[in-house]
């Protein structure tokens, strides 16, 4: 296992083969926001603080060159590694979308957390109290 100083310095030399992120900017007024698309990190470059490093770099692009309000990501509700790690990021769960990840053959499907983390220009952070109740795919904002 590499300490933390170690691994910032060789990130730059395997990030983009051992992890990747993606992500967009979208929505219209208050809800003009940074959304992550996809975040992975190959099983033997796990643990090193990657995922932390790409999702701060596009928190960052979300805030200093999009003027987001907040950044948001869906997560499969049974990762629970993956929800821990955002909450762990300051992520809060805003809504749960049902049957949001829809089945393939012989698979169920499965709800979805929305997952929101204000940035300054929401300073009431208005993005991150949870709706009261789940909601369908349909109910959802079209950004
Ligand atoms: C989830 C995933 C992206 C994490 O990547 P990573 O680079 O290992 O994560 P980091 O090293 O940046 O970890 C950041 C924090 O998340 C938590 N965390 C990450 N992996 C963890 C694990 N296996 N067990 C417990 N906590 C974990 C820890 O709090 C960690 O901080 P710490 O190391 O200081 O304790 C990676 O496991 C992965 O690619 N999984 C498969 C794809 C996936 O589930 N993507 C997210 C779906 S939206």
């Amino acid at each position: 296992m590499l300490d933390r100083v170690t691994a910032a310095r060789l990130i730059p030399l395997f990030a983009a083969a051992a992890a990747a992120v993606m992500g967009k900017v979208e929505g219209k007024g208050e809800n003009w926001h940074g959304h992550v698309t996809a975040v992975t990190v190959a099983p033997e470059y796990r643990r090193l603080g990657l995922a932390q490093l790409l999702m701060a770099y596009l928190e960052r692009l979300s805030e200093a060159a999009y003027d987001g309000y907040f950044v948001d990501l869906y997560v499969r509700k049974g990762n629970a590694l993956a929800v821990d790690m955002y909450k762990s990021l300051g992520y809060v769960v805003y809504r749960q979308v049902i049957g949001y990840y829809t089945a393939g053959p012989g698979e169920t499907s499965e709800d979805a957390y929305d997952m929101h983390k204000a940035l300054p220009r929401d300073k009431e952070k208005k993005s991150m109290v949870p709706l009261p109740h789940p909601v369908h795919p349909g109910e959802q904002d079209m950004w």
